[in-house]
Formats: structure tokens, sequence, C-alpha cells
């Protein structure tokens, strides 16, 4: 045994770029106190045996005691000797297991080695009849058939990748106890007994010894509490080591992993494991234990004392009282804390920022109810995905786009991803559209265009921005319902909206007054911080208001065309501009500045009412829509 850096009581944070340090202050909190008083209680248990069958072994410390969680975050918990090192011993099965996986492929793995429990101790020589096939990789019969699978050029190669293997687990470099692994290469004849008969089988198909001492070496890896609670963690975080960002295995080989842990990890105990725990787990007579509950935690506990099947005794019982304390069996798992919906609503409460003349505005809020808006958050999988298909489906009459925004989706997969392809494929038979908006490029997208039949394509549309998905509705229902030139592009005087009750000797009078400005597409119209001294009057063509958002790139306020008037602000109460309008189109525009509506007001007062009345009323229909907006966003 190898005490190390002195092992207090601390949590410590790991960050993928910052590696938690050894020397990482202490922080208390509820878990911490939570995990130091378990620990106070199974202090006292003394019941076990320390390992004597390979002599290094009994050396160990039996009173020797800690426990450590890591959170898929990378955070870390522990308490008492979580730095002590000690052999990983039979934990490293799983984490060699995945090597061969992976150097293999799965099913190549399975004609070597089984994956039925075989209800007997990790030493016992449970072959299938026949075959010789050791019945999983957890006993050692299958752990040496396992290991032999390690590909690599010579033994030193070969120790090297499991090492190699077993660091980016727990995230930094491990290294080998050569004493425990003099003492079992010495002492191990069963092992290689179990190895000669694996051979006899031809299951081994190379040297016995040379597979047992490569066992034999993994198996005297030195770990640490902490280690392994970081190896199971990554585990629980699909391969990835939570703390430094690195793969450590492929997702698709975790859970191949964790399923013979959850059904052999502790051997003849593992159905009363399961029944108690119910967590995928893995046990080395060094005096180690591995718990897993997958997307959330890694449990390490050691403790060298062992009962009479080569458990440790204080393992158990901590894994045991962290997982009905905290409520951690895998089978009982929480419902979905939080509805995959976050906000439901229709185009005729929320539109896009394009602002259409009154007879449009009118025929949305008329027609909007057809188009539904479902903002999606969290991970995407059958169970969460299945309400939302439900309310599509189901739930809404007369429906002719669902958009479903993405922007807070963590994940979908794909389960979730061919659900989504089918709901596709059902709206293009009945004449829907299917409008995703906020979908991150190279994550869904790219699933979807696999998954999807390509008769349903024109069902469905991406747009990288809700405003624009919605707008993209907006445009299809005007179509639907013969609205077809969208906006006029141009307009008179006498037609713009500002002027709207206007007599034809006050529009005469305005024309002199007014000025005249004209921009090419992309030209700046307004910038933010210019002086407000003109309301701009749009004549011809369209422009967007933007502002620029803090982390880049700009959000739109508004799209507004011919007849429509900007810049209001300048007429009530000067001051700077407030937001970047540029032209998308040609544009023209009659501008009315400050000492022009002075005079107006002079020499013309009822006209200049006539003005503001009218700015008024356009003013109160946006606050209206806005409040409506935002109660239908609330709801
Ligand atoms: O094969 C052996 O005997 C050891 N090197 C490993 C056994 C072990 O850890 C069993 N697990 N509880």
């Amino acid at each position: 045994m190898c005490p190390t850096d002195g092992a207090g009581l601390r949590t410590e944070v790991a960050t993928a770029s910052k590696p938690a340090s050894h020397d990482a202050p202490d922080v208390s909190s509820p878990i911490q106190d939570y995990l130091d008083g378990l620990h106070r209680q199974l202090a006292d248990v003394t019941s076990g045996k320390v390992a004597t069958y390979i002599p290094e072994l009994a050396k160990a410390d039996p009173s020797a005691f800690g426990i450590a969680i890591a959170t898929v975050d990378g955070r870390v918990y522990e308490v008492g000797a979580t730095r002590e090192r000690f052999t990983i011993q039979s934990i490293s099965k799983p984490f060699v297991y995945g090597i061969a996986l992976a150097d293999h492929g799965i099913e190549r793995v399975r004609q070597s080695v089984g994956v039925e429990p075989s209800g007997d101790a990790f030493n016992s020589i449970s072959l299938e009849p026949g075959t010789g096939r050791p019945m999983n990789p957890m006993i050692n019969a299958g752990a040496i058939a396992t290991t032999s699978l390690v590909k690599g050029d010579g033994a030193a190669e070969r120790l090297a990748r499991v090492v190699s293997a077993m660091s980016a687990y727990a995230g930094r470099a491990l290294t080998i106890d050569d004493a425990v692994f003099e003492s079992e290469r010495a002492t191990g004849h069963r092992n290689r007994a179990i190895g000669h008969m694996l051979r006899n089988y031809d299951i081994l198909t190379e040297d016995p010894d040379a597979a047992l001492d490569l066992y034999f070496r993994q198996c005297s890896v030195l770990v640490d509490c902490r280690d392994l609670a970081l190896m199971a963690a990554t585990l629980a975080n699909g391969g990835t080591n939570p703390a430094t960002g690195k793969v450590a295995v492929a997702p698709e080989y975790v859970g191949p992993i964790l399923s013979v842990m959850t059904t052999c990890g502790v051997y003849d105990f593992t159905g009363e494991w399961v029944y108690r725990v119910g967590l995928p787990a893995k046990s080395g007579v060094g005096g180690g234990i591995v718990a897993v509950l997958p997307g959330q935690l890694g449990i390490g506990v050691y403790s060298p004392a062992l009962d009479e099947r080569g458990n440790s005794v204080r393992g158990v019982k901590a894994c045991e009282a962290i997982s009905r304390e905290l409520g951690l069996h895998f089978l009982r798992p929480p419902r979905a804390s939080v509805s995959t919906i976050r906000a439901r609503y229709s185009l005729a409460e929320v539109r896009s920022k394009r602002r259409w003349p009154t007879a449009e505005s009118q025929l949305l809020a008329e027609h909007g109810g057809a188009a539904r808006v479902f903002e999606l958050q969290g991970d995407l999988r059958f169970a969460t995905i299945e309400p939302v298909l439900h309310e599509i489906v189901a739930g809404t009459e007369g429906l002719q786009f669902a958009v479903l925004d993405f922007k807070r989706v963590t994940h979908v997969d794909l389960a979730a991803t061919q659900m989504l392809s089918a709901l596709i494929s059902r709206c293009a038979a009945r004449g829907q559209q299917v409008v995703l908006t906020r979908v991150r490029r190279g994550d869904l997208l790219a699933a979807l265009d696999t998954a999807m039949d390509p008769r349903a394509v024109r069902a469905v549309s991406f747009h990288p921005q809700m405003d624009l998905g919605l707008e993209y509705c907006e445009r299809a229902l005007l179509r639907r319902h013969g609205i077809g030139k969208l906006a006029p592009a141009v307009v008179t005087l006498a037609e713009h909206r500002l002027c709207e009750g206007a007599a034809p000797e006050d529009i005469a009078y305005l024309e002199t007054l007014v000025g005249r400005v004209a921009f090419e597409p992309g030209d700046d119209v307004v910038r933010r911080g210019d002086p407000a001294d003109a309301i701009h009057l749009l004549m011809r063509g369209e422009v967007s208001v933007t502002v620029d958002l803090p982390g880049g790139g700009h959000k739109r306020l508004s799209t507004l065309s011919a007849g429509m008037s900007f810049g209001e602000m300048a007429l009530l109460s000067g001051g700077l501009r407030s937001a970047d309008v540029r032209a998308d189109t040609t544009v023209e525009c009659r501008t009315v500045d400050v000492a022009a509506f002075s005079r107006i007001e002079r020499e013309r007062p009822a006209l200049a009412i006539l003005l503001l009345r009218n700015l008024l009323r356009r003013s109160t229909e946006t606050a209206v829509r806005l409040t409506g907006e935002v109660a239908a966003l609330e709801g």
C-alpha cells in the first residue's frame, strides 16, 4: 500500500480545462456533510478480513476507509482515506473489457466471452460446456480471455495500452505496484490453471503466460478512491472523463460495459446487490468498489476488509446506504422534472418581427392559430418527445404549421430523431409543415437528414432564428389565404399611414416641408447613437431595425415596409437613436425633422395633432401586441 498526500475531508470541483488538483481547498456542502456522517457511521464496522491469497495484499490496513463521489460535471466529494493507493484488482476488468470491445467489436469479443452471470465466485472455472467460453468477462476466466484480446505489438505495448486506458478513465497517469504483481504472479496457480484451460479450448490462442502476465499486471495498477469515483463517473458520462474532457472509451461500448457490471459485477452477490443497491458495479480484492449511476455520478469506495465473497464489507454497506439515502437505485428512476415543452403559443399570439400592413395583420390574427409554436427544452428521447408528438398529432385542430424551436434542446437521441422524422412524414401526407428553428448543425440536422424519407423533405424547413421561422409561416399562411403580393412596394405621402385622414391641401403643404433620402440595399439608414433628429416615413422598400448582441451578431427588432415609419422618438424627446436601421432593399424615405415639425405645430396645429394621433395609434397597437406576446410566452 502506498500512503500518499494525506487524505482529509474535502470536496473538489474539477473542470475540463483545469483538472482537479489534489491540493484544492475544502468546500463544505450538504453533500460533503452527508458523506462525512456516513463515513463516521461505517467506520465502526470492523467485520471482514483483508485478502491474503496474494501475500502482498495481506499488508493492507483493514481500518483504511475512504468514500468518493464524482459527478458527471466533474465535481468530486470525498471523505477519509481517499488518497491512499491500493491495487485495482478485479475493478480493472470492465475497463479492459472496454479495450477489447474497441479493438475487436462486440461480436468478436462475444465469441470469446459470454455475458451470462455465473452466480459463482470470482475465481470459479465457469466455462460454457462444450465450447469452453467463459460465462462473462467479470469472473477471472472471462477477464483473462478478455485481456488476451488486447491488441499491441509485444507485451510492453499491450501493457502500455491497458495502463493508458485506465489512466484516461482516472484522469491522471496511473502506475503499477510491482510488489503486488510479483506476489500474484508467484502464487496465482489457480489463474494459471484457468489460463491453460482456456488455451485448451482455443479461447486463448496465445501462450497463456502472456495473457496471465498482462492480467496480473492490470490487477496491480495503483489507484486511490478518488480515481475510482472518476473512473466510474467517466462511465456515467458516456465514456468521457468529466474532469479532463478526454474520451476514455467510445460511447457505444459504455452500455455493454455497464451491462456486464450490472449482471456480473459482484459475482455470486450480484442478485442481492442489484436488489439492494441497484447500480452497475465492480469490486476488487484490493478493497475497492466502483458503482455507476449512468448520466449522473460515479462512486468509489476503499476499505480492504472483505467479506467471504471477496467484496469490501464497508464498500458494500456504503454503496447500499448512498443508493438508498440519495435515491439512486437505477430501477427507481426519477420522473422527468421539467416538461419538454417550455412554452406553446400560436402565430395569432406571437408574431415574427416583421410588421405587416393592416390587412395582412388582421388575417394573421384571424388564422394564426393554424401555426403552433412549441419551444422545446432538455434532452429529447422517447419519453420526452412523446408528449410533443401527442400534442401536435392529437391536440391541435386545423394545424397547418408546427414550429419546433430547439434553442434549449441539449441532446436528441436516435429514437427521438426517428420519431421526429416520422412526424415529418406524417405531416407531409396531411399537407402540414414542420418548421424547425435554431437546430444546431451537425447535431440533430445530420441525423435527421439520414433518417428522413426523401418524399417528406418538402414538409420540413429549417431556420437559424425563430423569428425567421415565424415569418416563413406568416408568408405561407398569407399565401394560402390569397395574399400573394405581400406589401405595397411604394406609397405616396397621401397613402402613408402617418398621413391617414389628412386633407389634400395638408398633403400638399407637407410635400413642401419633408425631406427626401434614398438608400441602396445594405446601407445604414440610421446608426445607434446618432442624434435622433427626424422621423422617417418609409415610402419605398423595406428596412430592418436591429440591435447588436453582447456576444456578437445582432437581433432583429422589426422589419418595416412602405407606409410605415421609424424614429418617432425624434419628434417627442430628441436624444440619441436606440437601434440600427439598415436598408434591406432599395429604400426611399421622406423625413420630418424637428424644425419642420415645430413649424407644422405653429402653422397647422390641427395637422400636427393628426400626425401625432396617427403615431400614437401605431404605438398603441404595438404595445397591445407586445402585451399579448408577453402573456402568451409566460403562459
Ligand atoms: O484474479 C485475481 O485473483 C485477482 N487479481 C483479482 C481478483 C479480484 O479482485 C476479485 N474481486 N473481488
